[in-house]
């Protein structure tokens, strides 16, 4: 198998030009397309970047495979076997058309199944949030500590925004119990809150590329990354996530009504 820390320097440079040639481009004019509705958007800087990174981990790891969101066909059975990288070239696409913040760059790997790193760039910040099971978190090359195991009464939540709005499985009884509900329409950018201790939990609607990162980041920090009901995610397969501290995590599953 690759040495990481030689993977971890070449998807750090990676992103760096990618957040370069983003960066560039706010100057240009950027196409955007929909996708499934108005709401879901794909711009030609989404599709740039993704194609970078493929090319990038094709030349590198010619037996890898790759799952990208703007190249994804859901006729291909994918596999967990072997080495698989999990793109999500921006993540918050809404965002970089309607704000140009708030977005992220996400990229997860994993052996066998097993996630071994992730990589979140949240990208005007300039903060590259990356790590793995052996390694720990890293906030650009500071160590991240273990967020404090919050309960829910005492941190914020965040929950996406059909999941409030439909109260899904009474998720507005967790936003009243909660301190407070944000929401910021990027999985990267509220996978990051949970892992700097910001909020005690994300809750949302969730495809692999979504969490591929994140969940690898967080279950580094002791962090629970599961279903709603607490049962483990399928790397491959579209799902309801919950993001939490343990303490967080049982408070929101004693409130959240059952399965349908
Ligand atoms: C979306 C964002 C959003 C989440 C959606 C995702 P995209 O990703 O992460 O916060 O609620 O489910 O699809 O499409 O902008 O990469
Ligand atoms: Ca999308
Ligand atoms: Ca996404
Ligand atoms: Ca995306």
């Amino acid at each position: 198998m690759d040495s990481f820390s030689r993977i971890d320097s070449l998807v750090k440079s990676w992103m760096h030009v990618a957040r370069s040639e983003i960066m560039q481009n706010f100057e240009k004019e950027i196409k955007v397309w929909t996708k499934s509705g108005r709401n879901d958007l794909v711009t030609s800087i989404d599709r740039a970047v993704e194609n970078y990174y493929v090319k990038q981990i094709q030349e590198n790891f010619p037996s890898a495979k790759v799952i990208g969101e703007e190249s994804y066909q859901k006729e291909i059975d994918y596999k967990t076997s072997g080495m698989v990288w999990i793109i999500d070239p921006i993540d918050g696409t809404m965002n970089f058309v309607k704000q140009q913040d708030h977005f992220a760059s996400m990229i997860g790997i994993y052996q066998d199944g097993i996630g071994m790193r992730g990589y979140i760039y949240d990208v005007m910040q300039n903060d590259l949030f990356w790590g793995g099971p052996e390694i720990g978190v890293f906030c650009n090359e500071d160590r991240l500590q273990k967020p404090p195991d919050r309960n829910l009464r005492n941190g914020l939540v965040e929950i996406s925004m059909p999941f409030l709005v439909h109260n899904y499985r009474s998720l507005q009884r967790v936003a009243l119990e909660s301190s407070g509900v944000r929401i910021y329409g990027s999985a990267g950018i509220q996978f990051i809150h949970v892992l700097q201790g910001k909020c005690a939990a994300y809750l949302s609607y969730l495809r692999p590329w979504d969490f591929a990162a994140g969940k690898i980041l967080a279950q580094a920090l002791n962090l629970q990354v599961n279903t709603i009901d607490g049962c483990t995610l399928d790397m491959l397969s579209s799902s309801d996530v919950l993001v939490a501290t343990k303490n967080a995590q049982k408070d929101i599953q004693c409130l959240v009504a059952p399965a349908r």
